[in-house]
C-alpha cells in the first residue's frame, strides 16, 4: 500500500487508516487479530481508536478497542512500528443517561490529561502518534483545551494532534491560539466523509454527535495540506449491499439524492471493472484535499476487497462525472 508524507504533522500515512471501533465488542478478538495482521502485512501503518470504543455496543464499556489493540501490539511486537491514533472527549459524561451532544466528557485540561494516561496504559504505549479531540467542547475555554493538548506534544508524549467533529472556524481558531501561544496545534482532522452527501443538520452544530466534511473544510484542508481522515467512508456497506440503506443518523444520508449517487457509483464501477466500494474510496482519496479513508471492516474478506484496489487512481473525467452525479 502506498504511503503519503504530511510535513506539518510529520506523519507518513498509508493510503488507508484502519478503524477499530468495534474490535473487542461486536468484532471478536480472533477476527480482529486476523484483520490487524492482514492490514499490517499489506503495508497499512495507522490504527484508529478512541477512549470510548465501543461503549454503546452490547456489553461495551468503551475500553475494549484500545485494550485489544494494546494486546495485539504486544503479542506481535508491533509497538512503535504500527502507528496508533486515539481520541478523547466523546465518552459519555453521565453514562446512565441517554447519549447526545450535551452528554460528553468534554475537553477540560483535567479530563484530557487523565484520559490520555488511561489510553496510554490500555494501549501499552509511551508515545501516541496522533491524539484527537473527538468532538468540540464549547463549554471549556478553547485556550485551556489548546494548552492541554499542546503540552502533551511538548512533553514528547504525543507526536501530532488532530480534531474530529469540529466546525471549520473552531479548528482555525484553535490553531491560531496554539500558534500565538507557541504551542503545537491541531494538524489533522477527522470528519464523517463519504461519496454521499448529507441532509442539513436538524440540530445546532455543537449538539450534533457527528459532523460531516463539507466543501469549506475540504478547501481549508487542501490549502493547509491537513490530512482529512474520512470516517464511515462506505456508508455502512450500502454501495455494494442492497440490504443496507444509507445511514440515517446521527448524520442523515437517507434521501433521494443518495439513490442517484449510488446508481452512478455502481455504473462507473462496472465500467471500470472495480467494485463500488473500491471506487468510493478512490473518489474520496483523489480530490484536492488529502483524504485518508478510515476503514470500518468486520471481516478479513471485507478488508481484502478494499486492499485489492488500494492503489486505484481515478481518471479526472471519471472523478468529475461522479462528483457531478
Ligand atoms: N471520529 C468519529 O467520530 C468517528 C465516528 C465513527 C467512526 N469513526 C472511525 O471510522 C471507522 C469506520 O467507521 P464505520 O464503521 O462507521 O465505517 P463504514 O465505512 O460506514 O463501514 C461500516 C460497515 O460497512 C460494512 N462494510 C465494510 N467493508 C465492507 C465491504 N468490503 N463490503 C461490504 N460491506 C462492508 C461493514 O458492515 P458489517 O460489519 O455489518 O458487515 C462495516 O461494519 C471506525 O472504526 C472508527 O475508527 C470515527
Amino acid at each position: 500500500m502506498r504511503t503519503r508524507h504530511f510535513p506539518a504533522p510529520d506523519l507518513t500515512v498509508s493510503r488507508y487508516c484502519l478503524g477499530t471501533m468495534y474490535f473487542g465488542t461486536t468484532v471478536p478478538r480472533d477476527t480482529a487479530y486476523a484483520i490487524l495482521d492482514r492490514y499490517a502485512d499489506a503495508g497499512g501503518n495507522l490504527l484508529d481508536t478512541a477512549n470510548c470504543y465501543a461503549f454503546w455496543a452490547d456489553g461495551g464499556t468503551g475500553a475494549e478497542s484500545e485494550r485489544l489493540i494494546g494486546r495485539w501490539l504486544a503479542d506481535r511486537g508491533m509497538a512503535g512500528t504500527m502507528g496508533v491514533a486515539t481520541k478523547v472527549g466523546a465518552a459519555p459524561a453521565r453514562p446512565d443517561e441517554p447519549y447526545h451532544g450535551g452528554n460528553r466528557e468534554g475537553l477540560s485540561a483535567k479530563r484530557i490529561v487523565e484520559q490520555f494516561e488511561q489510553s496510554r496504559e490500555r494501549l501499552g504505549l509511551d508515545v501516541i502518534d496522533l491524539y484527537y479531540a473527538h468532538a468540540d467542547d464549547r463549554a471549556v475555554p478553547l485556550e485551556e483545551t489548546v494548552e492541554a493538548f499542546g503540552g502533551l506534544v511538548r512533553d514528547g508524549a504525543v507526536r501530532a494532534l488532530g480534531a474530529s467533529n469540529h466546525a471549520v472556524w473552531r479548528l482555525e481558531r484553535a490553531r491560531a491560539l496554539a500558534a500565538a501561544a507557541g504551542l503545537p496545534g491541531y494538524q489533522a482532522i477527522q470528519q464523517r466523509h463519504t461519496y454521499l452527501y448529507p441532509r442539513p443538520l436538524t440540530v445546532p452544530v455543537p449538539e450534533s454527535i457527528q459532523l460531516a466534511a463539507g466543501d469549506e473544510l475540504l478547501d481549508y484542508a487542501a490549502v493547509e495540506q491537513l490530512p482529512v481522515f474520512a470516517y464511515s467512508p462506505l456508508s455502512n456497506g450500502c454501495f455494494t449491499r442492497d440490504d443496507r440503506r444509507p445511514p440515517a443518523a446521527p448524520v442523515d444520508y437517507d434521501h433521494p439524492g443518495s439513490a442517484a449517487r449510488r446508481a452512478a457509483l455502481r455504473r462507473e464501477a462496472q465500467a471500470l471493472g472495480v467494485t463500488a466500494n473500491q471506487l468510493a474510496l478512490a473518489w474520496l482519496a483523489s480530490g484536492p484535499a488529502p483524504v485518508v479513508p478510515v476503514l470500518g471492516v468486520s471481516s478479513v474478506p471485507q478488508l481484502d476487497e478494499l486492499l485489492a484496489a488500494a492503489d486505484l487512481e481515478l481518471d479526472p473525467e471519471v472523478r468529475q462525472r461522479l462528483s457531478a452525479s
